[in-house]
């Protein structure tokens, strides 16, 4: 049997997920990942534990399946950066989460030389801390000796799906994906190739850099199972493909930590006015595959939140039943701006807010209004979408994947708001199956990306109901509490 094994390396969990030839999911295990905020607006992860974490739920999910993987696929929270010694294999620090904003200020200051414009032109993407490059810097700037072993040749820099790359070949591999390179801000997106220019600009040497392959191919062999690691792509990029979004025009939005709304544009890059990313998709091939972004950094982490910062609920799948507990918000909105906001408002200063609170308030209402930001920050990247393509190309159905499109609340006022019906399909482990597809194509289990489409099938479409006067009223309001926020 052609089983393929997906490591699916999210910012919450480390998962791993063996699925077989027709896409079922034939066994699971999962394992939470520590968070550490050394101080506000940091974000960290031990990348030993990431490692630890990974290989165990890897044997766990295949011996719970029973049967022998043909290939393994790697897929990853983007951007994260870790920075390891090459002969010990040890990272030198906690790797820089995506959320982290610690370079903030060193990103307005490369702003403010007017370096933005050039910035984006070669990597689709923009002055933010959210991308690889201003992290990775400020491990070499901080952490003592790095930037003298890191010129010396001594030192890796890899997202997270090169250092399980490099961990599972026991070190003979440094590589990575177009996908994941895309966004570091140091890959020139058109050439396909990592920037002399941009290594100048924020200070990289050439020496840390992983070499960049298709997404799908053999990268190497994992010694502990006895397979070929043959796809790898950013999460995000993933899910599009495990969507079965292979097409111009076609778009999923996934609800993890965050909320990741991308459109396949094919094999051109579409660069936004709207305040979108453009970064490279899944290829198969040397042929560059290219999508449009709206990146919105804090969806599923709301519901963390609410249980572990405001512990209104034990346990996140308690957050349906507890939102449900009202009609409404009952006016209380909510800005989960807790790692500053993304597409389209790009601003890192900016903090969450509960607005409208009443005597009347509770923490249902609070509950609701958590779960409705998820909805509104998505609207405000798909409006920014149907803005950037135009009439033509707008729209008119949104594929959903990811933990929390399991509930019903929230893709049903999802579709109220957007005004278009929502696809949930029944594999939602989306990301997962996109890498174990890439896996698939690149060990030859599957002669062709054509064989993807038949195994994408509907579970549910949730049509919206709500009229249009009153979505519109409500997203009105979304963007006032987002002004009052920005303005604070
Ligand atoms: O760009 C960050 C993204 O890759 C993280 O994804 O699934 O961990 O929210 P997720």
């Amino acid at each position: 049997m052609d089983a393929l094994l997906a490591l699916d390396q999210g910012t919450s969990s480390s998962r791993a997920v063996v699925f077989g030839r027709d896409g079922r999911m034939l066994a699971v295990a999962q394992r939470e990942l520590t968070q550490h905020f050394p101080q506000p607006g940091w974000v960290e992860h031990d990348a030993g534990e990431i490692w630890e974490g990974q290989i165990a739920c890897a044997r766990e999910a295949m011996s719970k399946a029973g049967v022998k993987a043909a290939a393994i696929g790697i897929t990853n929270q983007r951007e994260t950066v870790v920075l390891w010694d090459r002969k010990m294999g040890e990272p030198l620090h906690k790797a820089l989460v995506w959320q982290d904003r610690r370079t903030a200020a060193f990103c307005e200051s490369l702003k403010a030389q007017g370096l933005e414009p050039r910035v984006r032109e070669l990597t689709g993407l923009l002055l933010d801390p959210y991308f690889s490059a201003t992290k990775l810097r400020w491990l070499l700037d901080n952490v003592a000796g790095a930037r003298e072993r890191a010129e010396r040749g001594e030192l890796a820099f890899g997202t997270v799906d090169s250092w399980l790359l490099w961990k599972l070949t026991d070190g003979a591999v440094h590589a990575t994906d177009a996908s994941n390179a895309s966004r570091t801000l140091l890959f020139d997106i058109h050439r396909g190739d990592w920037s002399d220019e941009l290594l100048g600009i924020f200070g990289i040497p050439r020496a840390l850099l992983p070499e960049v392959r298709p997404s799908a191919g053999v990268f190497g062999q994992a010694a502990e199972f006895g397979v070929p690691i043959s796809g790898i792509a950013g999460d995000q990029q993933a899910a599009l493909f495990g969507q079965a979004a292979l097409q111009p025009g076609q778009a999923k939005n996934t609800y993890g930590t965050g909320c990741f709304l991308l459109m396949h544009t094919g094999t051109q890059a579409h660069m936004s006015t709207q305040g979108l990313l453009t970064t490279r998709a899944a290829q198969l091939d040397a042929l560059p595959q290219y999508a449009l972004e709206g990146s919105v950094f804090v969806g599923g982490a709301v519901v963390q939140w609410l249980r572990d910062g405001l512990h209104a609920v034990q346990a996140s799948s308690e957050v349906q039943a507890l939102a449900l507990s009202v009609p409404d918000a009952g006016g209380v909105m909510f800005v989960p701006a807790f790692a500053g906001l993304g597409a389209p408002y790009w601003r890192p200063d900016a903090r969450g807010a509960i607005l409208g609170l009443t005597r009347g308030s509770t923490q249902a209402h609070i509950a609701r209004a958590a779960l409705e930001s998820i909805a509104f920050q998505s609207a405000a990247v798909l409006a920014a979408m149907n803005a950037d393509v135009g009439a033509a190309e707008r729209l008119t159905e949104l594929r959903v994947d990811g933990g929390a499109s399991a509930n019903d609340l929230l893709m049903q006022f999802q579709a109220d708001l957007l005004g278009i019906p929502v696809l949930r399909p029944q594999v939602i482990e989306t990301t997962a199956l996109g890498a174990a597809l890439l896996a698939g194509i690149g060990a030859g289990v599957y002669a062709s990306a054509d064989e993807i489409g038949a195994i994408w099938q509907l579970d549910r479409a949730f049509e919206p109901r709500m009229s249009r006067d009153e979505a519109e009223a409500r997203l009105a309001q979304w963007d006032r509490a987002v002004r009052q926020v920005l303005a604070a």
